[in-house]
C-alpha cells in the first residue's frame, strides 16, 4: 500500500464501522482490517471490473469475513446507519460532492468523511462547510513525485493547534506547486488584454499573493523549531 493510502488509512478512528466508496483494488480495505483499524469494511464500486479485482484481493489477503463487497453507485451501496466513517479517495472533487449530496440521508448518520480529491479539492472544503461539517484535520502524502490533499471531516468541533498538513514536509512544495500552477495560468492571461483586466485575473493574483504569504509563514515557523 502506498504512501497515499496509509495516510487516508491513519484518520480513520480505530473500532469504527467503515465504507470505502470506488474501492478499485480494494487495498484500503484490505489494510484497515488488516492493521485492526476498522471492525468492518462496505468496500464499493459502480464498476463490477474492480469489484472482481478487489474480491480477488480480498480472498487472496484472507479479509472477507471482514469486508462487504457490493456494486454500487456512491453512497447508493450502504444504508442508513450502517458506517461511522465514510472514505472516498482518487477521484475528483466535485463527482465527490456529487455522492455526497444524492445520499445526504446516509451522510446524515455518519460522525467522520475521509476525503482526498484528485482535484479541486476547494469543492470538497465547501461542500463541508455547506454541509456542517467541520474539517477536523488534513495532511498531504506524496507519491511519484504527486502530492496528494487528505481532507477529514467531523461532525464535531476539536480545536488543533496545527494540522498535520502543515506540520508535514511536503507541506513547502505542495505550496509551491500550487504557486507554479497559478503562475501559469496568470502569465498565459497576461498575453491577452481582457483577460488581464479580468476579475478572474485578479482573483488568482490575490490566491498567489496569499499562497506565498503562506509559505513565509511555515517557513519562519519550521526556522524556528
Ligand atoms: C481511481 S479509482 C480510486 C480507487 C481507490 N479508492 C484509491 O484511492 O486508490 C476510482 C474508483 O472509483 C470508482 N467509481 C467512480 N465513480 C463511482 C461512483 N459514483 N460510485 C462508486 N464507485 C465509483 C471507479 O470504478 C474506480 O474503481
Amino acid at each position: 500500500m502506498d504512501s497515499r493510502l496509509t495516510t487516508i488509512m491513519n484518520f480513520v478512528p480505530k473500532g469504527s464501522r467503515v465504507a470505502d466508496i470506488g474501492t478499485d483494488h480494494g487495498y484500503l480495505a484490505i489494510e484497515l482490517i488488516k492493521k485492526n483499524i476498522a471492525k468492518f469494511v462496505i468496500a464499493s464500486d459502480k464498476n463490477s471490473k474492480p469489484l472482481a479485482a478487489a474480491q480477488k484481493n480480498i480472498k487472496e489477503a484472507g479479509v472477507e469475513n471482514s469486508v462487504d463487497l457490493r456494486l454500487g453507485d456512491g453512497l447508493k451501496a450502504l444504508k442508513a446507519g450502517e458506517v461511522d466513517v465514510i472514505c472516498i479517495a482518487g477521484m475528483g472533487g466535485a463527482l465527490m460532492c456529487d455522492i455526497l449530496n444524492t445520499s445526504l440521508e446516509i451522510v446524515a448518520t455518519v460522525d467522520k468523511i475521509i476525503l482526498q480529491p484528485m482535484n479541486v479539492s476547494e469543492r470538497v472544503r465547501q461542500w463541508a462547510v455547506d454541509n456542517h461539517f467541520y474539517i477536523e484535520d488534513e495532511d498531504l502524502a506524496e507519491v511519484d513525485d504527486i502530492i496528494y490533499e487528505i481532507i477529514y471531516l467531523s461532525r464535531t468541533f476539536n480545536e488543533l493547534q496545527s494540522t498535520r498538513k502543515a506540520n508535514s514536509p511536503l507541506y513547502n512544495k505542495f505550496i509551491k506547486t500550487k504557486i507554479n500552477k497559478l503562475q501559469k495560468v496568470v502569465d498565459s492571461m497576461t498575453k491577452s488584454e481582457t483577460a488581464k483586466t479580468s476579475d478572474k485575473y485578479t482573483e488568482i493574483e490575490n490566491q498567489i499573493i496569499e499562497l506565498k504569504a503562506k509559505l513565509n509563514e511555515n517557513t519562519n515557523r519550521t526556522d524556528c523549531m
